[in-house]
């Protein structure tokens, strides 16, 4: 049995958009074929692979069934988080997709996912990127005065789901967690945020996060050993598409 992570797989089957690495960065090329040959070298039937957000560039469920499907044909049990792109994933409905889905797909947000003795944690979280607005070809098309406030509100409800999150598990009896964020947990200004602070009060053994993309944004936030707690990226285009063990 083992435990893996990836994130951003982007996924256009049924919707016509894009990122501009999507269609400039010789990574993206078939990178959906690239990521089953990948998936099926390593990940069996018994193990389980977290998928850190971005799954689909749906602007609903109905557009982005195909792309679920994809996803369900995989490997492993398959555990979803949130990202900044999913708006197929309506966050007051993630206890309906967890029925729709059942024993196919599990949708982490508010509650937790157990893998042997760990709970799996969880929520998209939030890093303030600057006052502007960027289209999907990651062109900058507004800026907003107000966008730092709006962002501290964001990073305070992310916490709470954060903690409710963790909160679930341990009324549950968990003590050993696996702590995921689709946003790294700080940006390229912060040393620290509070989700580094939850991580530090919940101890998690590791924490794993995804949406950056490009070299110029892989090193932004924390990699590697912080007060104990080992710190990954996992976004797809940065692992090539390989899945990363996690345990
Ligand atoms: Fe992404
Ligand atoms: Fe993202």
């Amino acid at each position: 049995m083992g435990l893996y992570a990836i994130g951003d797989l982007h996924l256009h089957f049924q919707s016509e958009l894009k990122a501009y690495n999507q269609l400039h960065d010789r990574v993206w090329k078939g990178h959906e074929k690239k990521f089953v040959k990948n998936c099926a070298k390593i990940i069996s039937d018994d193990d389980t692979l977290v998928l850190v957000g971005d799954h689909s560039w749906g602007r609903k469920l109905k557009e982005s069934e195909k792309d679920l499907q994809y996803i369900m044909d995989l490997p492993g049990r398959k555990v979803l988080l949130r990202g900044n792109h999913d708006m197929f994933w309506d966050v007051k409905k993630t206890e309906s997709l967890n029925m729709e889905y059942k024993d196919r797909l599990f949708f982490l947000q508010n509650n937790y996912y157990p893998y042997e003795d760990y709970a799996l944690v969880g929520t998209k979280g939030f890093t303030f990127e600057g006052p502007f607005y960027i289209d999907h070809f990651g062109r900058i098309i507004g800026w907003d005065e107000t966008a730092e406030e709006q962002a501290k509100k964001l990073v305070a409800r992310e916490s709470e789901r954060l903690r409710q999150s963790f909160e679930s598990a341990v009324n549950d009896g968990f003590t050993k967690f696996i702590m995921f964020l689709h946003y790294p947990p700080t940006n390229i200004l912060e040393k620290e945020s509070v989700f580094t602070a939850m991580a530090d009060e919940y101890r998690p053994e590791q924490v794993i996060y995804a949406h950056s993309h490009g070299e110029s944004r892989f090193y932004d936030s924390i990699m590697g050993e912080k007060n104990g707690i080992r710190y990954s990226l996992v976004s797809g285009d940065f692992l090539k598409w390989m899945p990363m063990k996690v345990i």
